[in-house]
C-alpha cells in the first residue's frame, strides 16, 4: 500500500460546534483543511484498526470529493472496512442505523444539516461513535486539541472509488463496500410501525405531501411512502438530492419550507404535510391549515406511543432539550415517567438512551427520535404521526386539540436573529449575565421572575457537566424566556429567543401564538435590548 505522510500545519478554527465541524465550502477547499480534521479525528480514537467505519453524506456540493479523500485516509490509518452509501448518500438517521447494525466503531457524516449548500454554501463533518450517536464532548474536545498541534497526515495514493456501483472494492488492504443507502433504514422503520395500517391510510381518501427539499430524504421517502406504503406517485416532492438543494435553504420550518406551507394552507389542501432537512434528521409536521410546533409534536408522540407497535410496551422516560417547551413534561407526569431536560444538541440524549432512561427525545429545533437509533430522525417522526392518525382516524388538528384539552397548551415561539455581528451578540449575552443576580422577584406587568440563570447540565449517567447552555428567565406563572447563541451557524452569530407560556383553559387554546405571547415578547425586548444591541428591527425567522 502506497501510504504518503504529508506535512501540514494546524488550522486554529477546527472546533466542532453543536453538531460537528461546519464551515463554508471555501474553508474546506483550503489545502489540507479537510485532511487535518480527519487525521485529528483518527488520532483521537483508539482500537479502530481493522474495524468498520460507516461513511456518507447528504449529497451536498463537495460530498463526493470529501468521501474520496476520507476513504484514502481511512485506508492509510488502518481502517479495515468502510461502508459507504451509494453515490455518497446516507441520511444522518440512516448512518446511525447502519453503524449500530454493522457493529462499526463509528461513522463520519458529511453534512451541514439545514444550512444551504453549493460552492458558496456550507459543508460539515461530524464523527459519530459506536452507539450510532454524535461524539460526546470529550471526543470532540480531543479532536479539537489534536487539530491545534497536528503536523502531518496519512493518505494512500490510489485512484478514486466508483461510488455509484453497489459492491466491494479495495484501497490497499481496506475494503470499501458501497451499500444501498435506503435498505437497512427502511427495514428498521418497518419493524417499528404498523405498515399495513399506514398503507390502508395512504391508499384511501387521506392525502399527504412530503417535501424532501431537494435534499437527502428523497430516495428514502420515495422508497417508503410511494413504493412500500402505496402513496400515489408525486406524494414526495423535490425528491432528488441536488448539490445545492435547488438553491434553497433545506430547513423544514414555516419560512424555508414555504412551498409546502402554501400547499397545506391553500385551496384543496391535503390532510397531512411533512418536510425534512438537508441530512434528513429534522422534520416539520403540518395538518390541513395547521402547523404543529416541534415541542407539541414530541408531546403528542409520547402521549400516543403505545398505539405504535415499536412502543407498545410504553416509554421508560422522555427527554427534551432545555429550550423545548414543557408540553412533554406534562405527558411524562401523567404517564408517571421521568422527563429529562438536557442542553441543546442531540449528543446529550445519547447517554440517557444507552442507559434506557429515556425512550423518546425531542428538540424545539424540529428534531424528534427514539432509542431505535442515536440521531434524530425526520422520516421516523412522519411515520409515527401517520401511524397515530391511522389508528385514531382523526385529523392533525383534532388530535392536537384533544391533546391540549387533556394536558393544556404550551404556547411557544422561537425568534431567530441571524447574521448578527459576533461582538454585538456577545455584548447582549454579557448584559444578560450581568442582570442575572438581580432579576429574581422583579415584576414585569403581572409577571414576577421566579428564577434566572445560565443553564448548566450534569449528565445523570456519567456525571459530566456542561455549563453556559442558555440564559433562562422563569416566571411564577410557569412562563419562560430563554436566550442562547446558536452553535451551528458559520457566519457571525445567531441569537435565538425562545418564548413559552402555559394555558390550561380550553376556551383560550385557539389564539395565534404571537398574540398569546405578546407580553413575553415585550419583556424579552426590555430585558435584552435586542433591537438596539443587534441593530435589527425584527427577527429573520419566527417559528
Ligand atoms: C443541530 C443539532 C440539534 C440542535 C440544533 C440547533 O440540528 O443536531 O440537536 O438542536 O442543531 O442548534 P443551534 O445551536 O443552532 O440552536
Ligand atoms: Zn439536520
Amino acid at each position: 500500500m502506497n501510504i504518503e505522510t504529508v506535512t501540514t500545519q494546524p488550522f486554529s478554527d477546527q472546533k466542532p460546534g453543536t453538531s460537528g465541524l461546519r464551515k463554508l465550502v471555501t474553508a474546506f477547499e483550503q489545502p489540507h483543511y479537510l485532511e487535518n480534521f480527519i487525521q485529528s479525528t483518527f488520532d483521537s480514537l483508539e482500537n479502530y484498526q481493522g474495524q468498520t467505519l460507516v461513511l456518507g453524506g447528504d449529497g451536498r456540493y463537495y460530498n463526493r470529493q470529501a468521501i474520496q479523500t476520507i476513504l484514502k485516509m481511512a485506508a492509510a490509518n488502518g481502517v479495515g472496512r468502510v461502508k459507504v452509501g451509494q453515490g455518497g448518500i446516507l441520511s444522518t438517521p440512516a448512518t446511525s442505523c447502519v453503524i449500530r447494525q454493522s457493529g462499526a466503531f463509528g461513522g463520519i457524516i458529511l453534512s451541514a444539516s439545514h444550512n444551504p449548500g453549493g460552492p458558496d454554501g456550507d459543508f460539515g463533518v461530524k464523527y459519530n461513535i459506536s452507539n450510532g450517536g454524535p461524539a460526546p464532548e470529550k471526543v470532540t474536545e480531543a479532536i479539537f486539541a489534536r487539530s491545534k498541534v497536528i503536523d502531518h497526515y496519512k493518505i494512500v495514493m490510489a485512484p478514486d472509488i466508483d461510488l455509484d456501483t453497489l459492491g466491494e472494492s479495495q484501497i490497499g488492504e481496506m475494503v470499501v463496500e458501497v451499500i444501498n443507502s435506503v435498505a437497512d433504514y427502511a427495514k428498521l422503520m418497518e419493524s417499528l410501525f404498523d405498515f399495513d395500517r399506514i398503507h390502508q391510510l395512504l391508499t384511501g381518501s387521506f392525502r399527504m405531501c412530503m417535501d424532501s427539499m431537494h435534499a437527502v430524504t428523497g430516495p428514502y421517502a420515495h422508497a417508503i411512502f410511494e413504493q412500500r406504503l402505496g402513496a400515489p406517485a408525486g406524494t414526495v416532492q423535490n425528491g432528488i438530492p441536488l448539490e445545492d438543494f435547488g438553491g434553497g435553504h433545506p430547513d423544514p420550518n414555516l419560512v424555508y419550507a414555504h412551498d409546502l406551507v402554501e400547499v397545506l394552507f391553500g385551496e384543496n389542501a391535503p390532510d397531512f404535510g411533512a418536510a425534512s432537512d438537508g441530512d434528513g434528521d429534522r422534520n416539520m409536521i403540518l395538518g390541513r391549515k395547521f402547523f404543529v410546533t416541534p415541542s407539541d409534536s414530541l408531546a403528542v408522540l409520547a402521549a400516543n406511543a403505545t398505539l405504535v407497535p415499536g412502543y407498545r410496551e410504553g416509554l421508560a422516560g422522555i427527554a427534551r432539550s432545555m429550550p423545548t417547551s414543557q408540553a412533554a413534561d406534562r405527558v411524562a407526569a401523567k404517564l408517571g415517567i421521568p422527563c429529562y431536560e438536557t442542553p441543546t444538541g442531540w449528543k446529550f440524549f445519547g447517554n440517557l438512551l444507552d442507559a434506557n432512561q429515556a425512550t423518546i427525545c425531542g428538540e424545539e429545533s424540529f428534531g424528534t427520535s427514539s432509542n431505535h437509533i442515536r440521531e434524530k430522525d425526520g422520516l421516523w417522526a412522519v411515520l409515527f404521526w401517520l401511524n397515530i392518525l391511522a389508528v385514531k382516524q382523526q385529523s392533525v388538528e383534532e388530535l392536537m386539540q384533544d391533546h391540549w384539552k387533556t394536558y393544556g397548551r404550551n404556547y411557544y415561539s422561537r425568534y431567530d436573529y441571524e447574521g448578527v455581528e459576533s461582538d454585538r451578540a456577545n455584548t447582549l449575552v454579557a448584559n444578560l449575565h450581568a442582570q442575572l443576580p438581580t432579576l429574581k422577584g422583579k415584576k414585569f406587568g403581572d409577571r414576577k421572575v421566579e428564577f434566572s440563570d445560565d443553564f448548566s447540565y450534569t449528565d445523570p449517567i456519567d456525571g459530566s457537566i456542561s455549563q453556559n447552555q442558555g440564559v433562562r428567565i422563569g416566571f411564577t406563572d410557569g412562563s419562560r424566556i430563554v436566550f442562547r447563541l446558536s452553535g451551528t451557524g458559520t457566519q457571525g452569530a445567531t441569537l435565538r429567543v425562545y418564548l413559552e407560556q402555559y394555558e390550561a383553559d380550553p376556551t383560550k387554546h385557539h389564539l395565534d401564538p404571537q398574540e398569546a405571547l405578546a407580553d413575553l415578547i415585550a419583556i424579552a425586548e426590555e430585558v435584552a435590548q435586542i433591537r438596539t444591541l443587534t441593530g435589527m428591527e425584527k427577527p429573520t425567522v419566527i417559528t
